[in-house]
C-alpha cells in the first residue's frame, strides 16, 4: 500500500512518464565512492567542453535553416520530423504538427501538446481541444474553419512547461508554418503562444481584447493576431470565460468584416 501511495504522489506531482527502462537508485549513486582521480600531466588532459554558449545558438540557427528550407507544409513537416536539435523529440511520443484547414485564413496557436495529443499525434484532441471546439462552435466555427497548431510540436516530459531555449528552437518552425499558410488572422491561445508570436513578456491580461499586427518573415503583409485565454486555463479558472466570450465575439465580427470585404473586392 505504501508503494502504491508513493506512486500516486508521484503522479500528483506530474511524474507521469518513465524515461528510463530501469529505475535509478539516487541514494546508492550519492554514497558510492568517488571515481579515482586520473593522474595525467596537465598538457595531456582533454580541453574543457564549453557547451552552453556554443550549442545554444547553434541549435536555434539549425532550426532556422531547416525551417527556411521548407517550401511547402509537407516539406516543413518532414524537416521537423528529421530535426535532431531539440531534445523534446527524444522523449515525446509523437510529433504533433497541425489539424484543420490550412486554406481557411485563420490559424489557432496553442502552447504544447498534452498527453492525449502526444499519443494521437494531433493537436487539441484532449479536454482542452474539446472545450476549444465548443468555444469555436458557439461562433459558428469548426475544424474546417481554421488550422490548429502549437508553438511546441513535442510534448515536454511529464507535461512540464517548455524552457526558453526549447521555445526559441521551435519558434522558427512555427513562423515558417505561418508564412507557408499565410493566414489573414491568428488566435493566440494563452501566454506562451502570445509571447512567442508578439515577443517580449507582455501579460496575457494586457494583450488580450485587441488585434495585434505581426510581421512574419517571408510574408508581404502583416497578420492580425488576437490573444485570448487558453481553454486549459479556462477549465482550471472558469471565471475567465466572460472575457473569452467577448474575445470570441471580437473574432466573429472580424471574420464577418473580412467576408464582406472580400465580397466587395473579390481576389
Ligand atoms: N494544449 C495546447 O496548447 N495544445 C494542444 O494541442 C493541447 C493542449
Amino acid at each position: 500500500m505504501d508503494a502504491l501511495a508513493a506512486l500516486r504522489l508521484q503522479l500528483e506531482w506530474g511524474a507521469d512518464e518513465a524515461l528510463e527502462d530501469a529505475p535509478v537508485d539516487r541514494y546508492a549513486a550519492t554514497t558510492a565512492p568517488p571515481p579515482p582521480v586520473e593522474l595525467v600531466p596537465a598538457t595531456l588532459t582533454r580541453p574543457p567542453i564549453v557547451v552552453p554558449l556554443v550549442a545554444v545558438p547553434v541549435a536555434v540557427e539549425r532550426a532556422r535553416e531547416a525551417a527556411a528550407g521548407a517550401m511547402t507544409r509537407e516539406a516543413l513537416l518532414d524537416a521537423l520530423a528529421r530535426f535532431d536539435g531539440c531534445a523534446l523529440a527524444e522523449t515525446a511520443g509523437k510529433l504533433v504538427f497541425a489539424d484543420g484547414n490550412p486554406g481557411a485564413g485563420l490559424m489557432v496557436v496553442g502552447d504544447c501538446p498534452g498527453d492525449e495529443e502526444d499519443r494521437a499525434g494531433m493537436p487539441f484532441v484532449g479536454p482542452a481541444g474539446q472545450l476549444l471546439d465548443r468555444m469555436f462552435a458557439s461562433i459558428g466555427l469548426d475544424r474546417g474553419s481554421f488550422l490548429a497548431t502549437n508553438v511546441i510540436p513535442w510534448r515536454p516530459p511529464g507535461g512540464r512547461p517548455p524552457t526558453e531555449m526549447e521555445i526559441a528552437i521551435c519558434l522558427p518552425f512555427l513562423l515558417r508554418h505561418v508564412a507557408l499558410v499565410a493566414p489573414r488572422r491568428m488566435v493566440l491561445l494563452g501566454t506562451l503562444a502570445t509571447r512567442a508570436m508578439l515577443g517580449g513578456t507582455l501579460a496575457l491580461s494586457r494583450a488580450r481584447g485587441r488585434w495585434h499586427a505581426i510581421a512574419v518573415p517571408g510574408m508581404d503583409v502583416t497578420v492580425q493576431a488576437l490573444p485570448m485565454a487558453h481553454p486549459l486555463g479556462l477549465l482550471k479558472a472558469p471565471r475567465g470565460k466572460r472575457e473569452a466570450w467577448s474575445d470570441l465575439l471580437r473574432l466573429r465580427q472580424a471574420l464577418d468584416a473580412d467576408r464582406r470585404e472580400s465580397e466587395i473586392t473579390p481576389t
